[in-house]
């Protein structure tokens, strides 16, 4: 199959096609940021990058020979996480420059297949007017159902398709997938404070020393050292074996409330709104709820994407991740403390393999994942291609 990817990001479509077993003999690709096209050229050399898609009409490629085109225009302006100018908007306008390629390609080719995806947030007016520009409406899918994460997207694709209602509008006709029921105990990783719980594999970027014994002087002296001073830290082992020192993002205890605080320091210097706190041996999450707060267990997602709104505040998701968007802001419960997801646990939530993004630092790699397909999902449509 050969196959031209805009907005390719990292490359999922490619993994999902390999996945599914359906040959991809040539893959051109349409990304602009640096970390995706060093993550696509690393797990797949043979990409053709093509740089930016206002550059389309320059492009010298077979457009005729093209039998899938894929398509993740940037959902910023139609996300509630974005400023919602919607179809208009600067970055998700470039929908309209797959909608200018895809007829271009059906003109040469009637059959090329095609695959969209948007946010499930994304206005009714807009999911309407991307439908009529593609002449088919999407199926909805929660990514819930293959993965840990919360993630509601719409996916237009001809892939297999039905006609609906009285006018026999074209709907996209991929089945829910089956609930694999995974939740996100499932996936985290144990390994942060308490040194004997701790072996997992953790942001390398950050690990600075290593150690022979976990409970040799030097280690025990790092972690008391981070502990006094209420930073989240472990010890845990690279592939190889070796014990290496890591620290996660830092929360400061204020001790002189009757009730601790943890407040996460900011650049400037500030500290945010006190959301995450400690009170009757209970962790807690202040939310917009009547009660004001929910309590954090261990297997719940905390998601404090809007730590200074009055509105939002934070949100325990009970069992489930929350959406992770490309800045980090999922949380995990351990012991009496809060850490964001770890690397591992990103590629996790959107069904990639722990090492996947071992080349790229975290913050990287949480930006490609944030702002990507989710891998079993798009394995999933994928499997009725041909069918
Ligand atoms: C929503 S993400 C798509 C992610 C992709 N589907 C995946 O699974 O990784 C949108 C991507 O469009 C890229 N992008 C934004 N403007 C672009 C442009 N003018 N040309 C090509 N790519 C662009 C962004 O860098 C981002 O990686």
């Amino acid at each position: 199959m050969i196959v031209l990817s805009l907005f390719n990001g990292m490359s999922t479509g490619h993994t999902a096609l390999d996945n599914v077993g359906i040959k991809v003999d040539k893959y051109y690709s349409s990304e602009i940021k640096p970390s995706a096209i060093k993550l696509t050229q690393y797990h797949y050399p043979d990409t053709i990058q093509l740089g930016d898609i206002t550059n389309w009409k320059e492009w010298n490629i077979e457009w005729k020979e093209i039998d899938m085109v894929l398509s993740g225009s940037p959902c910023q302006d139609l996300s509630i996480a974005g400023k919602r100018k919607g179809l208009e908007g600067e970055r998700s306008g470039l929908f309209w420059i797959f909608v200018d390629i895809l007829n271009h390609i059906k003109e040469l080719n009637p059959d090329v297949l095609f695959l969209q995806e948007n946010v499930g947030s994304a206005p009714k007016k807009d999911v309407g007017i991307m439908s009529r520009a593609l002449g088919v409406y999407p199926v909805r899918i929660n990514s819930s159902l293959v993965t840990a994460q919360m993630r509601d997207r719409y996916y237009w694709s001809n892939i297999r398709t039905r006609q609906d209602g009285l006018f026999g509008d074209l709907i996209t006709d991929i089945p829910q997938p089956k609930d694999r029921k995974i939740m996100f105990k499932d996936i985290v990783q144990g390994g942060a404070v308490k040194v004997d719980k701790s072996v997992c594999l953790v942001e390398r970027t950050i690990a600075s020393a290593s150690y022979k014994d976990l409970y040799s002087d030097k280690a025990q002296k790092f972690l008391k050292e981070r502990e006094s001073r209420s930073m989240m830290s472990s010890v845990y082992q690279n592939k190889s074996g070796a014990l290496l020192q890591g620290d996660f993002k830092m929360f400061i205890k204020d001790e002189d409330r009757q009730d601790v605080y943890l407040r996460k320091r900011l650049k400037n210097g500030s500290q945010t709104p006190p959301l995450i706190y400690e009170k009757n041996n209970e962790l807690r999450c202040k939310t917009n709820t009547k009660k004001g707060y929910d309590v954090i267990t261990d297997n719940d997602g905390v998601d404090l994407s809007y730590p200074k709104s009055t509105s939002r505040r934070g949100r325990v998701i009970k069992g489930k991740s929350p959406c992770l968007l490309t800045e980090n802001k999922i949380y995990k419960k351990e012991g009496m403390k809060v850490r964001t997801v770890n690397k591992v646990e990103m590629c996790r939530l959107q069904g990639f393999p722990d090492d996947w993004c071992d080349i790229l630092t975290k913050n990287q790699a949480g930006s490609l994942l944030g702002d990507g397909w989710t891998l079993p999902i798009i394995e999933h449509i994928f499997s009725y291609i041909g069918e």
